[in-house]
């Protein structure tokens, strides 16, 4: 096959840093205990700061907020909570100046249902917009079939003035979109072309392969026409611009990953999968039945990705999102070692070949919280609390997978100084702030040079300076060692090392490799042994010297 890695190796995107923003956690501007895009803009210097290239918004749309915003029931419009159409007008003109892109999040596979085209779908049949959704009668006054939503019961929801069901993989209030229909695609290229046309930078595009669903057939996402709609919609919309794209598909493979993100810009820039992030749960089960991290699969899992995209699609990089719980509590050390943990985690994922993405927060290296359940805010854990009571589960058990995977984990404010309410709101928060804010806040970082922000920013800036970054191709190292993530990235004669002991014992190692003749370009320790140890949690990056 053709190697197309040269048809798109200057875009802008494969250098970028990208920030995840979820605005409602990440600074209120107006008291009301809610973030907002004028908070969003006050921080830009901060953001410039790291270093980063753009942002990508979690939704801002006008939303009833039953999932946070990923129920939009206007997509040309701005949720009074986070502010209005100039706010937004303001922060892309604003970011630009900071030499920062914004980043939108459509939600393409589903609606609110208070959106007008829901509303009027729902008022008959004989409608043009009854059609945009996808209903189905009931089977001997049953559901139309057994599939369930993510967020629990049913994926079917009875309309009793139309006699009929509509479809929801996610929340009731949360319809799914009829993609079959031509109509309603259009409607979506025109929305999508007017955000491009106010100068957005890209799109990440939410569950996109759960668009093509079919559900008499029980298929959800990766449905048979998936690919087909993609290549119109990037014809019809993203291809008229120098955008990043990156599609949420939790049922992506490589191979699939190489369709989406083929070099020759046809569907999309990047996918996010998810393959190495769901390691830690018990096979064939849900997030919520908790199982060790197989460190081995892991490396294997990572092996894979880096080596099978090179030169033939983009891998995104990420640990976090607002979906997940903070990496340094999950596969790190968030007491003793959480400084040395969150540094190791990072010089792993930012030497890889791929975009990395940081979410708001990671740079702090931020915890996970152990709230009672009265103090949770999201529909899943609050779902996944009252069906698992109900299964028999105890309290505890519960109690234990919520606090390990609950998504309200990374949607705590973000901790910006020790001042009342970690310096997010000056009122009440709508998600209570972590209490450890007084020990790990960003004002504490900025200064400190051995800080995780420093980290971090240190490793933004590198990506930039040396090309091996964007296009050396991965060698896995140290293979059998269980305890030690290694690897090398090569390009011609410029060379990355990146040795990472995963754990919190000291360990040793035997490389060929002469790293007194290498230059080390980030660690997380002060004093730099040489000699084949690692201490817990100890992370290096060198560099071929030139
Ligand atoms: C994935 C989003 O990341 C998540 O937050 C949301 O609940 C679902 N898609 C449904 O839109």
């Amino acid at each position: 096959m053709k190697d197309l890695s040269q048809a798109n190796s200057d875009k802008w995107w494969k250098q970028a840093v990208i920030y995840q923003i979820y605005p409602r956690s990440f600074a209120d501007s107006n008291g009301d205990g809610i973030g907002d895009l004028q908070g969003i803009i006050t921080k830009l210097d901060y953001l410039e700061e790291l270093g980063i290239d753009a942002i990508w918004l979690s939704p801002v749309c006008r939303s009833p907020q039953d999932d946070n915003g990923y129920d939009i029931s206007d997509y040309q419009d701005i949720d009074p909570m986070f502010g209005t159409l100039a706010d937004m007008e303001e922060l892309i003109r604003e970011a630009k100046k900071h030499h920062i892109r914004i980043i939108m999040d459509l939600v393409l596979n589903h609606s609110s249902d208070e959106h007008y085209w829901f509303q009027e779908a729902k008022k008959s049949k004989e409608t043009p917009y009854h059609d945009y959704y996808v209903w189905r009668d009931g089977v001997e006054g049953e559901y139309p079939n057994d599939m369930r939503a993510a967020f629990g019961g049913s994926a079917w929801e009875w309309v009793p003035s139309l006699q009929q069901y509509y479809f929801h993989q996610f929340s009731v209030k949360q319809p799914d979109l009829n993609w079959e229909n031509p109509k309603l695609r259009q409607e979506i290229y025109d929305m999508i072309n007017w955000w491009i046309s106010k100068g957005v930078g890209g799109f990440r595009l939410d569950v996109i392969d759960q668009i093509a669903k079919e559900p008499d057939k029980k298929i959800t996402n990766n449905g048979p026409r998936l690919h087909e709609y993609l290549r119109e919609l990037s014809r019809e919309t993203f291809q008229k611009a120098d955008l990043v794209t990156v599609g949420e598909a939790w049922g992506a493979t490589t191979e699939l990953a190489k369709l989406y993100s083929c070099p020759d810009n046809s569907e999309l820039s990047m996918v996010f999968q998810f393959e190495h992030i769901c390691l830690d749960q018990i096979e064939g089960k849900e997030k919520w039945d908790l199982a060790p991290l197989p460190f081995m699969k892991l490396k294997e899992v990572f092996w894979r990705w880096q080596t099978q995209l090179h030169g033939k699609g983009w891998n995104s990089l990420f640990w976090n999102n607002h979906d997940l719980p903070r990496i340094v509590s999950r596969w790190g050390n968030d007491g003793r070692y959480r400084v040395e943990s969150a540094k190791m985690l990072a010089i792993l994922l930012h030497g890889l070949q791929g975009t990395p993405y940081i979410y708001q927060g990671e740079e702090l290296g931020m915890t996970n919280v152990q709230y009672g359940i009265e103090d949770y805010r999201d529909i899943e854990t609050l779902n996944l609390y009252k069906e698992r009571l109900e299964k028999g589960f105890s309290k505890d058990e519960v109690m234990r997978s919520i606090h390990a995977k609950s998504r309200d984990n990374a949607r705590t404010p973000m901790q910006w100084s020790d001042a009342e309410n970690a310096g997010f709101t000056t009122g009440t928060p709508w998600l209570k702030v972590n209490p450890n804010y007084t020990e790990i806040h960003a004002a504490g970082q900025l200064q400190d040079e051995n800080s995780v922000f420093s980290c971090y920013k240190r490793l933004v800036h590198l990506r930039k300076e040396y090309p091996v970054f964007v296009d050396g191709d991965f060698c896995m190292l140290l293979k059998e060692d269980e305890n030690i993530f290694a690897y090398t990235r090569t390009n011609g004669d410029s060379r990355l090392l990146v040795l990472c002991n995963f754990y919190d014992t000291t360990v040793s190692f035997s490389l060929e490799e002469d790293l007194t003749a290498m230059e080390l370009l980030i660690s997380n320790y002060k004093e730099i042994d040489q000699t084949g140890t690692l201490r817990p949690y100890e992370a290096r990056m060198y560099i071929s010297k030139m």
